[in-house]
């Protein structure tokens, strides 16, 4: 694992057992996040964002089951290989909330509304800092300060129900940096939130990443936010990541049609009142018994026939750190990516007329057999 790096997730995979089949709802995600850095997952709902960040934490349900690598590399334990850990053992508790935190699109679900807010912030300072009532008190109410809640003593003492929304996410937050992670999951952090709330959160987070040099996974699917936060971007589409760059290219040189489309659909400062946005025709389909093809083909108005209804193009980078698996790029590593697809099209169907040949010419021998065996009137 490099050093540099905090995280390397290579190959993740999640199938998701269920009544009806095999959901294999993220299909191969690669991806790495630099010590201090911001990563957005970008892409619509559905498409594995908040699975690939669960198994990140390995909190992913019963049914769910992950497979491929996700390294962390640990200040306490060195590299840690967290697929290969006991999700309810001693040693992902040590990394969970401490060293990796989480923050959840909806902080009202995040928080239980049975005990007081101190109360469960102070959960986690007392599991992972210190046992000491008194001195861990001090230390999530300082971090409930440091996130711009007032009138902190009153604050820790109320429940759930009398935060509003911003405070609560504030709230929630501060439970997630109480114990200084390393690394920090912000799954859709300001959905929930109106607007001027929104920008307050994300200026908050940004000022206290500079203060701790926490790297942070920013899963959104917006990307006013992405252009905000995040250094670098990976565009995630039914369960794999189709395009990857630094924040500035993936804005100024986007390339795969669906990167195109999201950018379209997003209003620009400038553009006329009157302008109508692009919007992308269709949903995302359901990962199950998917057929071998692009998984954009059906939405796709630049789609080849023939190639992207066929294979799946795989990711590759077409300059020093900006990936992309489209067929339809004109870079020539995409060019050469279109001729193994066609060549494995090529073998593919080989193989299957090959195929169709032998049971074909079996069903004639087993008739001939019949015949013989019947006489004449025996039928086929
Ligand atoms: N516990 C679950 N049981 C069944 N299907 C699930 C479960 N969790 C997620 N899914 C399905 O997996 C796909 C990806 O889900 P998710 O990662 O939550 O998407 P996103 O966060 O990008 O909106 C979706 O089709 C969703 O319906
Ligand atoms: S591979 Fe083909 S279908 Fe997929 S995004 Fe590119 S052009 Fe469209
Ligand atoms: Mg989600």
């Amino acid at each position: 694992m490099d050093k540099d790096n905090i995280l390397e997730v290579k190959d993740l995979r999640v199938n998701i057992h269920m009544m009806e089949g095999e959901l294999t709802a993220v299909r191969g995600v690669n991806f790495e996040i630099k010590k201090g850095e911001t990563l957005g997952l970008v892409g619509e709902s559905g498409c594995g964002k908040s699975l690939t960040c669960k198994a990140i934490l390995a909190i992913n349900d019963k049914k769910c089951e992950a497979s491929g690598s996700i390294k962390f590399n640990s200040d306490e334990s060195g590299e840690v290989e967290i697929l290969s850990l006991d999700p309810k053992g001693e040693e992902i508790r040590n990394i969970r909330g401490k060293q990796i935190s989480m923050i959840f699109q909806e902080p009202m679900v995040a928080f239980s509304p049975m005990y007081t807010i101190g109360n469960q912030i102070n959960e986690c300072t007392r599991l992972h800092i210190t046992k000491d009532k008194k001195k861990s008190k001090e230390i999530s109410m300082a971090v409930m300060k440091k996130v711009g809640i007032a009138n902190v003593e009153k604050r820790y003492n109320q429940y759930p129900h009398e935060f509003s929304g911003g405070m609560l996410q504030r709230a929630l937050i501060a439970m997630a940096l109480v114990c200084n992670p390393k690394m920090l999951i912000a799954d859709e952090p300001t959905t929930a939130l109106d607007v001027t709330i929104q920008a307050q959160i994300l200026e908050l987070m940004k000022s206290l990443q500079k203060d701790f040099n926490t790297a942070i996974l920013f899963i959104t699917h917006d990307l006013g936010v992405v252009a905000k936060m995040c250094d670098r971007v990976a565009v995630m589409y039914l369960g794999k990541i189709i395009e990857s760059a630094d924040t500035e290219t993936i804005y100024a040189n986007p390339q795969h049609p669906y990167t195109k489309g999201l950018i379209g659909s997003v209003h620009k400062i400038g553009g006329s009142r009157d302008e109508r946005l692009f919007s992308i025709e269709g949903t995302v389909p359901l990962a199950m018994n998917l057929p071998i093809q692009c998984g954009f083909y059906d939405r796709c108005t630049v789609a080849i026939d023939g190639l992207c209804n066929k294979a799946e193009p795989e990711l590759v980078e077409i300059e020093p750190g900006h990936k992309i698996a489209c067929f339809a790029c004109d870079h020539e590593k995409c060019k050469a990516e279109c001729e193994r697809a066609r060549k494995e099209i090529a073998e593919r169907e080989e193989r299957e007329r090959k195929a169709a040949e032998e049971a074909a010419k079996a069903e004639a021998e087993n008739a001939g057999k019949k015949k013989k065996l019947f006489g004449k009137g025996a039928r086929a």
